[in-house]
């Protein structure tokens, strides 16, 4: 039997059930897709059914703003993919009636869209075949199966071993057939090779070699930043402020403060920071925790204060805008999760 034909019938027999699968519309794989990027299925899912029920189709959302659409985005991370889906919404609308396009040329020039995502959507939504997309889960099903080399590990090289295993007719479950494949079975660690349906084609498994594909880079470690932030009390009010374009996270809105500097006690920094981005002095201040958290490219340590406003015009000394907000309007802003953390913190100190 074909290799295509063989993924095809275990694709049918196993098919996962998620929701993005239950209608082939461009729109809906577009966004599945770019919400799918770096993102595991579990996490997408409440997500995208938000998403969807909110926003059903490309003519409501291109009606929405960016604000709105970073509040439903929360805690999704990679902020710049709702970015991008909202400039791409003006684009389609504007330039193809609505319609999400068929070309691959027409697709790849939208913002957010590169090979993989436009491969996605020809293959499953318009099921165009020989648009090949290579994620993470094909990679590593590849290598293991060919054996690929350093010097082998090229896109180039994915895509005309992938290409085999895709069905012209039905390009689209081929690959949500591989990408279940790498989620569930061909694993990172532990990979559950005797119920893999490719099995009999893997070299490494035929050779007890799948522990060394796929080839690894080592990795950098990621820098560490320490900062300290605040939550700068008058009455019952307290001040929040909307990151700048351009800034890792633009738009979304968070605590003051910054990176605490060599030889700088959290107090000092807190205190330099505070003045530095609104021109105001703080006074009582109390420090109430420190939380961790993790980005793809670096790692946070913050800790959390309450203070209260002293003195000063609270006026932003950049073009960055403020808020003074009660704790009950919190969900009208969209903050990055680490500021949800910190809230979290707070809240249990109460
Ligand atoms: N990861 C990326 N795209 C996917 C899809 N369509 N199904 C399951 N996992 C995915």
């Amino acid at each position: 039997m074909n290799k295509s034909k063989k993924l095809l019938i275990w694709y049918n027999k196993q098919f996962y059930d998620f929701p993005w699968r239950k209608n082939h519309k461009a729109y809906n794989i577009w966004i599945s897709e770019i919400m799918l990027q770096q993102t595991q299925v579990s996490t997408v899912i409440p997500y995208y059914l938000k998403w969807i029920q909110k926003y059903p189709n490309l003519k409501i959302l291109q009606k929405s703003n960016l604000d709105d659409l970073l509040i439903l985005w929360q805690g999704l991370g990679y902020y710049r993919r709702v970015h991008n889906i909202y400039k791409s919404s003006q684009i389609i609308a504007r330039e193809y009636n609505h319609c999400i396009p068929n070309k691959y040329s027409d697709l790849i020039k939208l913002p957010g869209i590169g090979d993989y995502t436009a491969s996605m959507i020809l293959s499953i939504a318009y099921t165009i075949p020989n648009y090949i997309p290579i994620d993470g889960n094909i990679k590593r099903i590849m290598s293991r199966i060919n054996m690929i080399s350093k010097k082998k590990s090229t896109l180039i090289n994915y895509k005309k071993y992938t290409k085999n295993y895709i069905s012209q007719l039905n390009p689209g479950d081929s690959i949500q057939a591989l990408m279940d494949i790498g989620r569930e079975i061909c694993k990172p660690q532990l990979p559950d090779c005797i119920n893999c349906p490719l099995n009999d084609d893997c070299n490494a498994y035929l050779k007890d070699q799948v522990h060394k594909f796929p080839y690894k880079n080592k990795l950098k470690d990621k820098p560490h930043y320490y900062v300290a932030v605040g939550m700068i009390f008058k009455d019952d009010k307290f001040i929040i402020s909307k990151r700048l374009k351009g800034k890792l996270l633009e738009n979304l809105w968070e605590l003051p403060g910054g990176k605490i500097k060599k030889n700088e006690t959290k107090t000092k920094c807190l205190k330099r920071e505070i003045k530095e981005e609104l021109d105001i002095k703080i006074k009582n201040i109390k420090q109430i925790g420190i939380i961790n958290h993790e980005y793809s490219h670096m790692k946070l340590t913050i800790t959390l204060f309450t203070c209260t406003y002293k003195s000063g015009l609270a006026k932003p000394l950049s073009s960055q805008e403020i808020k003074w907000i009660k704790n009950n309007q919190k969900n009208d802003f969209a903050f990055p999760r680490a500021t949800h953390k910190l809230f979290e913190l707070m809240d249990n100190k109460k």
